[in-house]
């Protein structure tokens, strides 16, 4: 196995291994990769469904967002071949994939990690990017430090949605959750590394203490400064591309695409461990 990590302060590129058939000591290669570069890219692994389920179930359990699939496709193209229309609620949710996130915050207990595996690509666009939230904290001056420390802010898809216009139904779906929105804190530690990393994104609102204003402008300031070079990285998929990303110290969004040309991606969620990744109001 040959990790070569990118020029970015995240992120590795993985040859010479087939996730589909790891063995136990190349396994905790991988493991230990990930826990380093919090970004592994796994490029021409080709791995069917199963395999993936399988591959993402060695990090922990499976969010099912759709009940019972632990594996469902983020993707543009209805089972029919016909795609989306912009005003669909499910292309609705994949634009607002476009703005900085990390994944299931908006649930009790958010993500570990995140997997995505390339099906059908379209011709220009539709690459993912992910964001550094380890080397953005290191980056804080110790003014901004001192401000954060402390502060939490609520999460939810229902208000992150709403502000790009998309007014989502009570029992949309996965994510749209129902319950009192969870509180995290702008600062989470890792639980396995212990760096401390910003805990940020476009699903977060609300900081309690600061007005509606100053929370928006504060949380903006601190997206706008933490997504910059060397902090981020692009990925341009080819078909059969694995990436795992850690959705407890990076940021990822999707770039534009046409969305009149198909993009097929299968995505398996790893959930976070109650212990660290439930929300204070959990
Ligand atoms: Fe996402």
């Amino acid at each position: 196995m040959k990790v070569k990590p990118t020029d970015a302060t995240l992120g590795a590129v993985v040859t010479g291994i087939e996730l589909a058939s790891l063995e136990a000591q190349t396994w905790r290669g991988v493991e230990d990769a990930f826990h380093e570069h919090a970004v592994l890219i796994f490029p021409s692994q080709h791995l069917s469904a199963e395999a993936q389920v399988t591959f993402g179930a060695r990090f922990g359990r499976l969010e099912q967002l759709v009940p019972g699939m632990e594996i469902v496709p983020i993707s543009n193209q209805r089972k029919d071949g016909s795609l989306l229309a912009d005003s669909e609620h499910q292309m609705q949710v994949l634009i607002g994939n476009e703005g900085w996130h990390t994944d299931s915050s908006y649930m009790p207990i958010s993500a570990k990690a995140s997997i995505l595996s390339a099906h059908v690509l379209p011709d220009a666009g539709g690459e993912t990017e992910w964001a550094d939230m380890r080397a953005a904290y290191d980056a804080l001056d110790d003014a901004m430090r001192a401000r954060i420390e402390g502060l939490a802010a609520y999460h939810s898809l229902f208000h992150s949605q709403a502000k790009i216009g998309h007014r989502a139904k009570v029992g949309a779906g996965y994510g749209f959750y129902e319950g009192e929105p969870p509180l995290r804190p702008l600062l989470k530690r890792h639980p396995v590394t212990g760096r401390t990393a910003l805990y940020i994104g476009r699903h977060a609102y609300g900081i309690p203490g600061l007005s509606e204003q100053a929370s928006e402008q504060l949380l903006t300031d601190l997206v706008n400064f933490a997504c910059q070079p060397p902090r981020t990285l692009q990925h341009r998929w080819s078909v059969g591309d694995v990436v795992i990303w850690d959705n407890r110290c990076v940021l990822h969004r999707v770039r534009p695409y046409d969305h009149r040309q198909a993009r097929v991606m299968q995505h398996t969620r790893i959930q976070g461990d109650p212990a660290t990744e439930s929300a204070l109001s959990a």
